[in-house]
């Protein structure tokens, strides 16, 4: 099979781990006979600064013909966040209606969690989060600005068909795992939204009678994100708690540079697109020690999703191998001194 695939490194660090992974997937598609091109895209911070623009109006389009997207960062010390994010990923997501964003926490043997006593093969679970809508809609505005009596407003859109589009993504990878679903709540406090989605996910479970459904308030989940993450399998939430809830779980799992991520076009419209979760880390970028085994990883979904299990099972099986080694180099994040290079090369060989 041969595929098209854009990449879009973007800011920061995102250059960094997507321009040096790119020939590791090069390596491992064609080592099992797949073929595939890369057609990189110089959106972002740098296009903002110089051309008033994230990417050109008619970005969406350039984007639609490949099989699939590989996203690295997005994010600029010098241009406010909501003006980079809105400008190039957000309307990603939501103009290709990729309405799923998958997201795995594996602790590897080899990685040191935070929390105390836990080693690889503990943590494992994967969230699923609402991707294009809940508090990400972007209804509201702002009156009256600099004044006493301003206001600002910022609404939350739930859809049936887009909690249900979660809900059902959740319930089926719950059926084929263990057959346990964690639901994330805050029926509590917001009794509009928060009871929809409790209802939404009884009406979903009635399909799904194999798949044990457990409500989790989203202060207390992150809590248990920390005191037993190993009870977790397959976690839903919205769009802002999957957010949050991501964070956690790349951390407890050694790290924010070893967690990838997919955004999902469940209907095969338009192009899915992949990236690590994290961001384009400023604190560090230009040192040439950001981890790149996040995009890696998130490689490794992309790839799967295509369909090409053999090329995903092997960057799987190598970053598997790479951690599980002692000797091998590993980046700062991870308590090594290698260089986002050297993690790459080190991959290369294990391909
Ligand atoms: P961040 O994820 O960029 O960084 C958080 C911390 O994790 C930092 O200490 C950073 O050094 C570390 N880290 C992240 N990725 C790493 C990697 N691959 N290797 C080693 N360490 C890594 O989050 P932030 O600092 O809150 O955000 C920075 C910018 O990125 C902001 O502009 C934010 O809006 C943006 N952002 C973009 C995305 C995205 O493009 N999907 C995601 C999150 C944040
Ligand atoms: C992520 C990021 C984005 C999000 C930001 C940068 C808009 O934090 O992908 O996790 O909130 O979705
Ligand atoms: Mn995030």
């Amino acid at each position: 099979m041969s595929y098209r695939i854009a990449t879009i490194p973007g800011d920061g660090i995102g250059p960094e781990v997507v321009d040096a992974t790119l020939p590791l997937f090069q390596t491992a598609a064609n080592t099992h006979g797949v073929d595939v091109e890369f057609v990189g895209y110089d959106w972002g911070s740098q296009r903002y600064l110089e051309e008033g623009a994230m990417m050109p109006d008619d970005g969406l389009d350039h984007l639609a013909d490949k099989d699939s997207i590989l996203l690295g960062a997005v994010g600029h010390p010098e241009v406010p966040d909501h003006v980079t994010l809105h400008g190039l990923l957000l309307p990603i997501r939501k103009g290709f209606n990729q309405q799923v964003c998958k997201r795995p926490a594996i602790l590897f043997d080899g990685v040191e969690s935070p929390l105390r006593g836990y080693e690889g093969g503990d943590i494992e679970f994967t969230v699923f989060r609402e991707n294009t809508e809940g508090e990400y809609s972007d209804i509201g505005g702002r009156e009256h600005v600099g004044f006493d009596h301003e206001v600002a407003v910022q609404s939350a859109m739930f859809t049936r068909a887009g909690t249900e589009a979660i809900l059902r993504a959740a319930f089926e990878a719950a059926r084929e795992r263990e057959g346990h679903l964690t639901s994330i709540t805050k029926s509590n406090a917001q009794a509009f939204s928060m009871v929809f989605w409790d209802e939404v996910v009884a009406e979903v479970a009635a399909d799904y009678p194999d798949v044990e459904v457990e409500s989790l308030l989203v202060d207390a989940a992150s809590m248990d994100f920390i005191r037993r993450p190993e009870e977790f399998d397959v976690v839903v939430a919205s769009n802002l708690f999957g957010d949050i809830l991501t964070d956690i779980g790349a951390i407890v799992t050694g790290s924010m540079g070893l967690a990838p991520s997919g955004n999902i076009n469940v209907d095969g419209d338009y192009p899915s697109m992949f990236e690590p979760v994290h961001g384009s880390a400023p604190d560090i970028v230009g040192q040439g020690v950001a981890n790149p085994l996040a995009t890696v990883l998130s490689g490794a979904m992309l790839f799967e999703d295509l369909g090409e299990e053999a090329v995903s099972e092997a960057l799987w099986a190598a970053v598997r191998d790479l951690l599980a080694d002692g000797d091998a180099p590993r980046t700062p994040d991870l308590g090594g001194d290698a260089s986002t290079v050297d993690v790459v090369a080190a991959l290369e060989t294990r391909l």
